[in-house]
């Protein structure tokens, strides 16, 4: 671990703009900030814009955005850690390590099971490439259409016939067993009680993390069998999870970040396939379903996903389920149904890359696809009622989970017309599924509009909370001020930031913006520059405080009186014995609220 002081001192001596224009030599001023064209997506106009004061960039193109640490995190593909060490040797403050008892002990552990990775793979690439044992699989992959040059890329490896041989070459080089059999890479016999490797015989794929280190293996037999499992992969380790990592991330991550979208494939050969033929943006999962950690780390780097799915019905099953997590994480989902029968490493294979290029053209979004599969459940007719109901059933759980009110309305206007209802209806239904962006977010929308923030420039996507930090982040002092509590900031990104806002007050010390940002959650990097950053300057922030004050109060009276709503209903129908009590309390608020709505 790395002491917090370290880290504040690196991030305030590092010159943004400066290590930016490294990168991105066209980054010009513009009034305060600094702008060029977004070095992590493809753009004509620029977007990307960096604040030397804040110490912050954002790019309002692509929405990345975060301090100098996360700048060269996702520029050189870096961890955390990793990023610090690099600025700080550039700014030449030292790092020292914290003596806490139980890190380094992790750190240290992780570091020797990735070592031990690392030498299997280069092992096992060696074995394939010069061994006499390795001919056959040279075959192997030279008969599937794998050429020389992508063994090296991806680091296809050989693991022989004997089921010893990595394991004696790791034991020469010292690598204990407990640390081998930990990487799962060696397994102790049940029966003899010996140590053997993981895979024989196998072709062998390295699986990487992001950062490229090898962090499990895949290995495929080279004459299918009965009985015999296609692929045997490596077990869950403490550096490997198949839920949290995807094959051919690494080498994807760079044309992912240009291209914005991510293709999301089922088995190694494809993803190999479709990068050899030039199609550089495809994944695969790990032999289980997307899971939301996948998810969100994609959105970080991508706006939209691309499914390829086999047309039967289990492919199609997984379409769905892995594109109702993308759509969660806020990524655009579409789907390209390939044909029956046959898989992308195939398809790429016996058609060329023209072709695959246009079938990816033809995709459909994950509404209109999931719309199709229930007509077709539907004998291919919606003309009951019936039948409208069972579509709208089917297809109103997905557009539920679509993050982007407006995108969201949008879809439901066109499922609305698709089945001839009124959009309305379409609405309500989908209000009664439990959409649980609504109630929150209309409520808190109404309460700010225009006429309740003077001065304020809001375009209404921000709610009443953004609202106010936006304006106590560039005027810190109100903070001082302010008569509410962190715990009733509904939004709890907004909770974390008022509290740190009030500790740096309460310290005497003050925080920069920047070191504000290091102390979120790496997942709110986004949201917060965009909140910190935005073009809004407030003329008189203190005015535009007091609005918000005052929207407060009507706002926590709100909230009250809607709790106080549900028990007076409920006394009402006779429920609940009479209160009057409550009653009066439940009055009194919706007058009060009354007045202060109209004057
Ligand atoms: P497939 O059976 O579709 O294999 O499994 P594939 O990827 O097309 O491989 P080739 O083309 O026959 O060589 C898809 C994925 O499911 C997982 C693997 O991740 C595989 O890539 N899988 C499959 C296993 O984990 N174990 C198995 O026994 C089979
Ligand atoms: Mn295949």
């Amino acid at each position: 671990m790395i002491p917090q002081e370290t880290i504040d001192r690196v991030r305030d001596s590092v010159s943004l703009v400066e290590l930016i224009r490294e990168f991105v030599p066209t980054l010009r001023k513009a009034g305060r900030n600094f702008v060029a064209r977004c070095p992590f997506h493809e753009e004509r106009t620029p977007s990307f814009s960096v604040n030397p004061a804040m110490g912050l960039f954002k790019c309002f193109g692509c929405g990345v955005g975060g301090d100098a640490f996360k700048f060269v995190m996702l520029m050189e593909h870096l961890t955390y850690p990793e990023a610090i060490r690099q600025l700080a040797k550039r700014v030449g403050v030292p790092v020292p390590e914290v003596r806490a008892e139980k890190t380094p002990a992790v750190a240290r552990e992780r570091q020797a099971l990735l070592d031990a990775l690392e030498t299997a793979a280069a092992w096992y690439h060696q074995t394939l490439l010069t061994s006499a044992e390795g001919a056959t699989a040279r075959d192997y992959l030279k008969q599937r259409g794998v050429m020389p040059n992508t063994w090296e890329r991806f680091r296809l490896g050989y693991a022989p016939h004997s089921g010893q041989g990595f394991f004696e070459a790791a034991t020469r080089k010292g690598i204990t067993p407990e640390v081998l059999e930990k990487a799962g890479l060696i397994r102790r016999s049940d029966r003899t009680g010996r140590f053997h490797d993981h895979l024989w015989h196998r072709i062998v794929f390295p699986i990487q993390d992001a950062q490229g280190h090898v962090v499990a293996f895949g290995g495929r037999v080279l004459e299918e069998r009965e009985g015999t499992p296609k692929y045997i992969n490596s077990p869950e380790t403490p550096v490997y999870s198949k839920g949290r990592h995807l094959y051919g991330l690494f080498l994807a991550l760079p044309t992912i970040r240009k291209v914005r979208r991510v293709i999301v494939l089922e088995g190694y050969m494809d993803v190999i396939g479709c990068h050899q033929a030039g199609v550089e943006e495809a994944v695969a999962t790990l032999g289980t379903a997307l899971t939301a950690d996948h998810a969100r780390h994609l959105r970080r780097v991508a706006e939209e996903g691309l499914l390829l799915f086999d047309a039967d019905t289990a492919g199609e099953a997984a379409a769905q389920r892995g594109g109702d997590v993308l759509l969660e994480a806020g990524v655009t989902v579409r789907v390209v149904s390939l044909p029956q029968g046959i898989d992308v490493d195939e398809f790429l294979l016996q058609q060329g890359l023209e072709s695959f290029r246009k079938l990816l053209a033809e995709v459909s979004s994950l509404v209109e696809f999931q719309y199709a599969q229930a007509v077709k459940g539907r004998g291919g007719r919606v003309t009951t009622p019936e039948d409208k109901t069972a579509v709208a059933d089917r297809v109103l759980p997905t557009i539920a989970k679509i993050q982007d009110p407006l995108l969201q309305d949008e879809w439901l206007r066109w499922l609305a017309e698709q089945l001839g209802v009124e959009k309305t209806i379409m609405g309500r239904k989908l209000h009664q599924m439990g959409n649980r962006r609504e109630p929150v977010n209309t409520f808190i929308r109404a309460a700010t509009s225009q006429a309740d923030v003077p001065g304020g420039t809001s375009l209404g996507v921000r709610s009443l909370e953004e609202e106010i930090l936006q304006v106590l982040l560039q005027e810190p002092t109100l903070v001082a001020r302010c008569p509410w509590k962190a715990e009733e900031f509904l939004d709890q990104r907004c909770a974390q930031v008022f509290r740190l806002l009030q500790e740096a007050l309460q310290g005497g010390h003050p925080l920069s913006i920047a070191a504000l940002t290091g102390r979120l959650p790496e997942e709110w990097g986004d949201w917060f520059t965009g909140l910190a950053m935005e073009d809004k300057t407030y003329l008189q922030p203190d005015q535009v405080f007091q609005g918000f004050l005052k929207t407060w109060t009507t706002r926590s009276q709100e909230v009250q009186r809607r709790a106080l709503q549900e028990v007076v209903a409920r006394m009402l129908e006779g429920e609940r014995p009479w209160d009057q009590r409550v009653y009066d309390q439940f009055d009194q608020l919706t007058k009060s609220l009354k007045g202060s709505l109209k004057g």
